[in-house]
């Protein structure tokens, strides 16, 4: 039987980890995989994490079965944290599932199940994950333009026209904030654009909320989203806590679905059929943390001002960054990094570039230039837009 599989194409992210590792130059520097690192090059487990996981551990009786959507209270938390009050919870059916990926997956087979033939949209670029997990579950998908590789900010033209060719029914994945790949994003105004169009085109918005307080706050980073959860008769939600919480190996995430209230129980009764096909009960370790956090008022404000340190430690080196590059290529060409949000830029540079930034620097990024800001630090900054002036120059 196994003498029939294939070689499976690497996930160029995930490939990018086994490259750098292997490279023993101690100069090199990381710029891959999207996992916060503090100054000393360390992702830290945050306090309250850590205060969490010891009360947890004085206080756990058992180890049995958590229910098939995850603990009610962790759904409740955590719904609550992204929806604020923009929808009635009589609308929200919801599944804890392993990370914000298993989110997405959930989310995908949901759609599959209810119509198989609807095509799902994805922007061009997007985190390459998407646009596998749909091919791998044989949907279709269609891309509708994003970025403008001259700027590096939105091509909102350009986004808007394909976006008017959706159909009634398809399903439009979007970025609720800190686009991945690009660190591009839209604003509130061209939000209400695509709202408005996708509402007239009876498309269904399907959000991936990964980043939420990486880019401009807990709040701002949740607005999008509020504004679509209450704008549409239909919308999935998929977050993950890897990031926020610092949790990434813990798996923790959520697959909301709001729909109208008199269809709730059979919307709740199909996602936990899915958990139940795919892997049975979530994982709930770090489901429970997040819930003991986002319900205790001084490990949440603990919580939140950590990760308000992680934002601005980002936007800082955003900041250092791009006023290295304006030096270092005495040309403001590279500005857009400043204003990008997020844990990732695109900086528009070729693969060769890209290449030769690797191989004689010992510089990483994704092959699309794709760089984790987080991945830098003070002394690394220089030597950053040091090696792009020259590569790129
Ligand atoms: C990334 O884009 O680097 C992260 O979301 C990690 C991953 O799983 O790809």
């Amino acid at each position: 039987m196994f003498d029939h599989l294939k070689a499976q194409p690497q996930d160029k992210i995930l490939q990018l980890i086994a490259m750098y590792r292997d490279d023993p130059r101690p100069t090199k520097i990381d710029l891959g995989v999207g996992v916060y690192k503090d100054a000393t090059g360390l992702t830290p487990v945050m306090r309250a994490v850590k205060a969490a996981e010891k009360k947890l551990w004085e206080m756990e009786t058992t180890k049995t079965y958590t229910g098939l959507a995850g603990e009610p209270a962790y759904n409740a938390a955590l719904a609550g944290m992204i929806l604020g009050t923009a929808v009635s919870m009589d609308r929200v059916a919801s599944v804890a599932t392993p990370g914000g990926t298993g989110a997405i997956r959930q989310a995908l087979e949901l759609i599959k199940l209810a119509t198989p033939s609807a095509t799902v949209w994805i922007s061009n670029p997007t985190w390459p994950n998407h646009p596998s997990i749909i091919r791998y579950l044989g949907m279709n998908m269609a891309e509708y333009r994003y970025f403008d590789a001259a700027t590096r900010g939105i091509d909102f033209p350009g986004l808007m026209a394909d976006l008017a060719t959706v159909k009634a029914g398809d399903v439009v994945l979007l970025h609720g904030c800190c686009h991945n790949p690009t660190g591009a994003n839209l604003d509130a105004a061209q939000w209400e654009g695509v709202i408005t169009l996708l509402s007239a085109k009876g498309a269904i918005p399907f959000v991936d909320l990964a980043y939420q307080g990486f880019g401009d706050g807990l709040e701002p980073d949740a607005a999008a989203t509020r504004r679509i959860a209450a704008a549409f008769p239909e919308v999935l939600i998929a977050a993950s806590c890897s990031k926020n919480f610092g949790i990434y190996r813990e798996r923790t995430g959520i697959l909301i679905g709001i729909g109208p209230a008199d269809g709730k129980g059979v919307l709740q009764g199909n996602l936990n059929f899915l958990n139940r096909q795919n892997y049975s009960f979530p994982p709930d370790h770090g489901a429970r943390l997040v819930t003991m956090i986002l319900e205790d008022p001084a490990l949440k404000a603990d919580w939140m001002a950590e990760l308000e340190e992680v934002r601005l430690n980002m936007l800082t080196l955003r900041q250092s960054l791009a006023d290295e590059l304006r030096r270092a290529t005495n040309s403001d060409r590279f500005d857009f990094v400043a204003t990008h949000r997020g844990m990732f830029s695109r900086l528009g540079l070729t693969e060769d570039q890209v290449n030769t930034l690797r191989d004689e620097h010992g510089i990483y990024m994704v092959g699309d230039s794709r760089i984790n800001i987080a991945g830098l630090n003070t002394r690394t900054v220089p030597i950053l837009a040091a090696a792009i002036a020259q590569v790129a120059g």
